[in-house]
């Protein structure tokens, strides 16, 4: 596997983000652990987007709740409740949540006071049951285009294309 991922970083945000994916899909080929894929997969999108926060949290079944999985960035809350959160409005209506403003979004969870703007992907099951979500928060206000979202949806489509053959012991 190549040390470095090739991402020409004088291309605009999104088009780093878009070029990624084929090269995440790669990295992730081989391996078959979700929690080494997952930590990959976080540096990989932090390298190209530098935002201020990148990561994953799994639903725990047990618990009914989410659990914080490999990230980059801050340190973060470990667990998050439903009906509570982005990522949990992300989890519990199967569907991308933008947030332009997190000081005006209803129940935010703001475990860094810099994140001012934030997106949760869900990622899925080959069933389409959400099992995680990818959570990506920017210290700008309103800094996600559509373009940012929709190479967001692309990434997390390529590890939720994965997902099944993954294992999650050491
Ligand atoms: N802001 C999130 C919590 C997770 S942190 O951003 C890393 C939320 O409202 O669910």
């Amino acid at each position: 596997m190549a040390e470095f991922l090739p991402i020409d970083m004088t291309l605009p945000r999104a088009s780093r983000l878009e070029a990624l994916a084929p090269m995440l899909s790669a990295l992730l080929e081989e391996e078959t652990s979700g929690w080494a894929n997952l930590a990959n997969a976080a540096s990989a999108m932090m390298s190209a987007s530098r935002w201020h926060w990148v990561g994953f949290y799994l639903i725990d079944a047990h618990q009914d709740n989410l659990v914080l999985g490999p990230f980059q960035g801050p340190v973060a809350c470990t667990r998050l409740f439903r009906g509570k959160g982005v990522c949990a409005v992300a989890w519990e209506s199967n569907e991308t949540v933008q947030v332009p403003d997190v000081e005006v979004f209803p129940g935010h969870v703001a475990c860094s006071s810099a994140s001012l703007s934030e997106v949760v992907v869900p990622i899925r099951n080959n069933h389409g049951d959400v099992v995680a979500v990818l959570d990506v928060d920017s210290a700008v206000k309103a800094d996600f285009t559509s373009d940012d979202v929709k190479a967001l949806e692309s990434l997390a489509g390529v590890i939720s294309a994965r997902w099944n053959q993954w294992t999650w012991q050491p």
